[in-house]
């Protein structure tokens, strides 16, 4: 497996070539040199759409770009993550997510688990499910934190039933007690059911708020009464979440990383809040995501080209952050669960030999939902001193009023297009003009449903996996949040308090 720096590679010395020969070419000009690029960097697999013709790129540096990634054995990894290798090395764990949603191939223990899972959802959902007292439950709140919480509540949010039938669903993640608060304000004790997700069943905020659970729970019920009906942990360690006592456990492996552990059990709550069709759909869409990550060439597939034009971006253009602009508000939680996703994964500062790199790696990735952040933030995308690549990702059809739809579909196309064209009128005074020439991916999906969500987040697990290999960074190990975490343990022991 290669672990040479990348900056050793002959595509990369290529691509600062092309970079300082036409880096500033503005896209006005890439266009009416080019007019078939609009075309011709029109890409599709597994039913999603990407449009990089508005990248400060052409074909010269695709190639390039692709050559890098090919020097970097990018192939060879592919293989090692899809085979459940080892890959992060410094836990030792393979980082074998693929295998969650691998369907009839998935190993034996993870289908059992996943049925295990759609069994309770179906339960829950058909009011069979029983608390201490007797009744049917119709809350279920999420404890956990990191990826224990944003995968399911950003699904859920996703693809939930607006309004909430049935069963309502609620999320605690900070240790504030007014998180946890405000999801137990309008819930009933004997209907409330806790999914206490946490792989280390150890992460100090997600027990505080599944202790508070317990505590809110024995008040209201005769003392002495067993709650432990109203928890279901979703756990590696099963033999703690017993000694906290549960109704049930079920189990994540260690090879599940928390940010890629949507697919296992840890999406219970979102297959409570979707049902057991709809779950199994967001797992199908995001096999095909895989089936094409594997299969398509290199030149027309999509991870690897998102991938590869974050890397032009970031390297070779300078760009120190990325924006994430959902033109849907039900995808309004995708910029906080792809900051988790990007920048715990591909946050590192030292290589896989443990060299401290001397390139940039991930971004930082923020954003917001479309048209709101436009009243916001864009002014600085359009006219601030940074250049911030952009990803717009645009549901082409949906429920609703078409005419506003079609007003949400117009301002995702006109933001892109002032921020690639700009407006360069001497006329103006300096204020009003806009200088352009700012890069921005466009994503399309057709509908927002499991399938296409599945598709969309294993595109950008993939994405994520790519620059990893390129930059030689593990993007699956996480040692820089541990040092907080012992301080804050350390703080809390002292007598004299914080
Ligand atoms: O502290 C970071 C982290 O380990 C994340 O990687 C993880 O998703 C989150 O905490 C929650 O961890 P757990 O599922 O073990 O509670």
């Amino acid at each position: 497996m290669n672990t040479a720096p990348p900056t050793s590679c002959a595509g990369w010395s290529q691509l600062e070539t092309l970079a300082r020969a036409g880096a500033d070419t503005h896209l006005r000009d890439r266009f009416a040199r080019d007019p078939a690029r609009g075309e011709r960097l029109r890409f599709e697999g597994a039913g999603v759409r990407l449009d990089l013709s508005l990248q400060r790129l052409d074909d010269a540096v695709l190639a390039a770009l692709q050559r890098l990634a090919s020097e970097r054995g990018l192939e060879a990894w592919r293989e090692a993550l899809f085979a459940g290798e080892r890959i992060n090395s410094t836990e030792n764990r393979a980082a074998w997510h693929t295998a969650l949603r691998a369907g009839a191939r998935a190993p034996a223990e993870v289908g059992a688990t996943i049925d295990r899972a759609c069994a309770i959802a179906t339960g829950l959902r058909a009011g069979t499910w029983r608390g201490a007292s007797g009744q049917p439950i119709d809350r279920i709140i999420n404890l956990g934190t990191g990826g224990s919480d944003l995968g399911p509540r950003l699904a859920c949010h996703a693809l939930g039933p607006v309004p909430s039938q049935g069963l309502g669903i609620r999320f605690a993640s900070n240790v504030d007690p007014e998180d946890l608060g405000r999801a137990l304000a309008d819930s009933v004790p004997a209907r409330t059911l806790f999914v206490i997700a946490s792989k280390t069943f150890s992460t100090q905020e997600t027990m505080a708020n599944a202790r508070a659970a317990r505590r809110w729970l024995e008040e209201a019920h005769p003392a002495g009464t067993d709650v432990s009906g109203h928890f279901i942990a979703v756990t590696e360690n099963i033999a703690s979440a017993a000694r906290f006592g549960v109704a049930d456990a079920l189990p994540v492996w260690d090879w599940v990383g928390g940010r890629y552990s949507v697919w296992s059990a840890v999406g219970l709550t979102l297959a409570c809040a979707i049902g057991e069709t709809g779950f199994r759909e967001f797992l199908a869409g995001a096999r095909e995501m895989d089936e094409h990550f594997l299969r398509a060439a290199p030149e027309r597939n999509l991870p690897i080209l998102l991938a590869l034009t974050g890397i032009w971006n970031t390297n070779f253009l300078g760009c120190a952050t990325h924006a994430v602009l959902p033109y849907s508000n039900r995808l309004g939680l995708l910029p906080a669960y792809l900051q988790q996703l990007e920048m715990e994964s591909n946050g590192k500062r030292v290589d896989r030999a443990g060299r401290e790199v001397g390139y940039a790696t991930a971004p930082v990735v923020w954003g917001a939902e479309g048209t709101v952040g436009q009243h916001s933030f864009h002014q600085l995308l359009h006219q601030g001193t940074q250049i911030v690549p952009a990803d717009f990702i645009v549901v082409r059809e949906g429920p609703g009023d078409p005419e506003m739809r079609r007003i949400l579909a117009a301002h995702a196309s006109a933001q892109a297009r002032a921020l690639a064209f700009g407006l360069d009128d001497a006329a103006l005074p300096a204020w009003r003009r806009h200088p352009g020439n700012r890069p921005s991916n466009r994503l399309e999906l057709d509908v927002l449903d499991a399938r296409n969500l599945g598709r969309l987040l294993a595109l950008y697990e993939h994405k994520v996996f790519v620059q990893g290999v390129i930059w030689n960074v593990n993007s699956f190990d996480q040692w820089g949040v541990e040092l907080g975490k012992s301080l804050a343990a350390g703080i809390l022991s002292r007598p004299q308090g914080i």
